[in-house]
């Protein structure tokens, strides 16, 4: 019988409809609390098949990914694909590289760069997004040059040295609304738009879902840009505009527990399924 490895830290509403949903399917899951573990490969004993990553904490769920590819289990995500995908700027250079419409972007390390790179992409408005956030965290949308000065020396003068690396988007004016497509092995199983009045549409931050149904297009761009950063388990934000989809970022631990019931689709189960499919293929 197939025994999946659910790494974890906290234990969300997601990962409790994924332990629900195997106790439905008969799959086994064992519980992997990384944070009581001790990873020694001379020492570690493994009694399971795949390992499946969901920890909230981006450092330790890539340490234990590292840990268990080592070991030779295989981790979905892998290591591959989650390098790319948890850094908005690698995510961008991956997608622009593949062809994939998204918002135009650049990396900049001073401000001075900063004023020619915004001109350069068509000018205010930008958004200015730490590469490594997430649930809308820390974004800023800059209408103007002296928004502009003023967040940038607040990171330089008050951030990590990881804030100093300045990751600058052109903004995209949506219809109060983006979309959030669940893509697995590549194929769009369901997706949602996630509308709010704020330009920040995280359901994190107040964004409200509902189902959105899956066109060819959704499908079409959901596919590429999963091929663009190695498949797996995925979600991708897609923006509408006037010439058509873009993706914004693509995600690789992907929340989905206010979408299972608006799409009327098991997310859970769906994730279940491609690990077994992925064990019996090793
Ligand atoms: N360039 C942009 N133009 C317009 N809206 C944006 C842009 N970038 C982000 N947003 C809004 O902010 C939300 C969060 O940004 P995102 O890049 O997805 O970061 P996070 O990892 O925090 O979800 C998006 O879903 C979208 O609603
Ligand atoms: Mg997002």
């Amino acid at each position: 019988m197939i025994k999946i490895g659910l790494l974890h830290t906290t234990i969300r509403g997601d990962e409790k409809l994924i332990i629900e949903a195997a106790r439905k399917k008969s799959i086994k899951i064992k519980l992997i609390d990384v944070r009581e573990e001790i990873f020694n490969r001379k020492t570690y004993q493994c009694n399971f098949d795949v390992a499946l990553q969901r920890c909230v904490s981006t450092v330790k769920g890539n340490n234990a990914t590292h840990f268990f590819e080592s070991i030779g289990i295989k981790v979905i995500n892998n290591s591959s694909v989650a390098a790319i995908c948890e850094d908005k700027f690698v995510t961008s250079l991956a997608l622009q590289k593949a062809n994939i419409p998204t918002p135009d972007f650049a990396m900049v390390f001073n401000s001075t760069q900063a004023v020619k790179a915004i001109k350069k992409m068509g000018g205010f408005p930008v958004v200015i997004k730490p590469p490594l956030g997430s649930w809308g965290r820390l974004l800023a949308k800059i209408n103007d040059i002296d928004a502009l000065e003023a967040i940038l020396e607040h990171k330089d003068v008050l951030g990590s040295p990881q804030q100093k690396s300045f990751y600058i988007q052109q903004y995209i004016k949506k219809a109060g609304r983006d979309i959030r497509a669940f893509v697995i092995d590549g194929q769009t199983i369901c997706a949602i738009y996630r509308d709010s009045l704020h330009w920040i549409t995280n359901t994190a931050r107040g964004g409200v879902t509902s189902n959105c149904p899956v066109t060819r297009e959704i499908a079409d761009i959901s596919k590429k840009a999963s091929d663009a950063v190695g498949d797996g388990i995925l979600s991708t934000d897609i923006f509408e505009t006037n010439d058509g989809l873009q993706i914004n970022e693509i995600n690789h631990t992907t929340e989905f527990k206010n979408s299972e019931k608006p799409t009327k689709t098991s997310i859970s189960g769906a994730i279940l399924d491609y690990c077994v499919k992925v064990v019996k293929n090793l």
